[in-house]
């Protein structure tokens, strides 16, 4: 009964504290160095990947936040104020997110509400007012907040503190509600954080589970096959979000290329995390292309569902401002398959946003989104082929 008080009157005085509004209108885009570098970070990379973020068209298509994941904390001092490891960030946090502010970028870090983070670093336990004056005094602008060694915590009381933390330190932050989707942050998280992870973290394969003994990694499609009926609960300000990308880590052209397109379309945020120093022309021209990208930042930030499955090929709709619609076709098999799409025999509803798209009252031009050229129109019946992995990308105009 206690419990019950003491929970009830936490969420109703969360109800009257406050996030940052108007943040993260469209999904959040940047960069994280987990991914690729994991405990193998410092400053000198750091600003080697926000000059290649300004100099390689990042920039300029649109992703802001440099993010340093876990593994940068030193410690904390006498009056417990976290500072970073000496070794790996010698001229300090300050000056390096002036550097990457001086590169018209955003600065992001990373915490966690325990005592100790994921890879065992200081977290912010008892220390997230302390913690959030300090972001603000060096400039960050994004925060992930990650969910380790917080047994005894209460996931919607522990995100409340730091987003109120970070309220009171007023500087403007994105908050990621690292959370991972144990407790539903879908269901609380809108007036607590800008975007909150769906699932536990992603692996660079297609289709795949790489098991840690008491937890598992995910392949792309694992991930966006986890949750079910979630779309409703994201949109402008509050995302739900499918983890950082693997593109340009290991899959195939054709995995990667379908990868994005579906990040894309479930409006998810777009986090890079490869090695963007090295990255292929290929890696490059996926991740930065803009047709693609704009269907992600589209500002009606509606998530796309899965309209239908047909011989292991995915037909994904999105709708889109102004009447339009993203469609994305995604052969799920190992083979090659044959798209057949006769639009005036398959009338798309989409009940959450209240859009039909019915070929027969409204005809629209195609648009392919990856050979950059428009196709025809929904009038004809639309043929292709599908390579094993590979996705038709289209949008719809008038
Ligand atoms: C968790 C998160 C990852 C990453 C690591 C860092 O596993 O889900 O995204 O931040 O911690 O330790």
């Amino acid at each position: 009964m206690k419990n019950i008080l003491l929970f009830t009157m936490i969420c109703t005085i969360s109800l009257y504290a406050q996030k940052f509004e108007k943040l993260a209108l469209t999904p959040p885009m940047g960069w994280n160095t987990w991914n690729t570098f994991a405990s193998d970070i410092n400053e000198t990379k750091i600003r080697e990947i926000a000059d290649v973020m300004v100099s390689n068209g990042m920039k300029e298509a649109g992703y802001k936040y440099l993010i340093i994941d876990d593994c940068w904390q030193g410690g904390r001092d006498s009056l417990g104020f976290i500072y970073p490891d000496a070794l790996k960030f010698p001229s300090g946090m300050k000056a390096l997110a002036d550097y990457i502010h001086s590169k018209g970028l955003k600065f992001g870090i990373y915490s966690d509400p325990g005592n100790k983070t994921c890879a065992g670093y200081t977290g912010s336990r008892g220390h997230e007012y302390q913690d959030a004056l300090t972001y603000a005094k060096w400039g960050v602008d994004y925060l992930k907040y990650d969910w380790c060694d917080t047994d005894s915590l209460n996931a919607f009381g522990a995100y409340s503190t730091m987003r109120d933390a970070l309220f009171a330190a007023k500087r403007p932050v994105v908050f990621n509600l690292c959370e991972w989707g144990n407790h539903q942050p879908w269901l609380w998280g809108k007036n607590v954080g800008h975007l909150w992870r769906i699932s536990g973290d992603i692996a660079p394969c297609f289709d795949c589970e790489v098991s840690h003994g008491t937890y598992s990694d995910y392949g792309i499609m694992r991930v966006v096959g986890m949750r079910s009926g979630i779309r409703n609960y994201a949109g402008p300000g509050h995302w739900n979000d499918f983890d950082m990308m693997e593109v340009g880590k290991g899959m195939t052209q054709n995995e990667d290329r379908a990868h994005f397109s579906l990040w894309c379309m479930l409006a998810t945020p777009l986090t890079t995390g490869n090695d963007l120093r090295k990255m292929s022309e290929e890696t490059k021209n996926i991740i930065t292309n803009k047709e693609a990208i704009a269907v992600n930042q589209d500002s009606l930030g509606i998530e796309a569902f899965l309209y239908n499955t047909k011989d292991s090929v995915e037909v994904w709709a999105k709708p889109l401002m102004n009447n339009e619609w993203a469609i994305c076709f995604l052969n799920r098999s190992a083979k090659l398959k044959r798209i057949d799409f006769d639009w005036a025999k398959n009338i798309i509803i989409d009940d959450f946003a209240k859009r039909e798209l019915n070929a027969s009252k409204d005809i629209y031009n195609i648009r392919d989104l990856w050979a950059k050229k428009n196709v025809g129109k929904t009038t004809d019946i639309l043929k292709s082929e599908l390579a094993p992995h590979n996705v038709l990308m289209i949008r719809l105009n008038k």
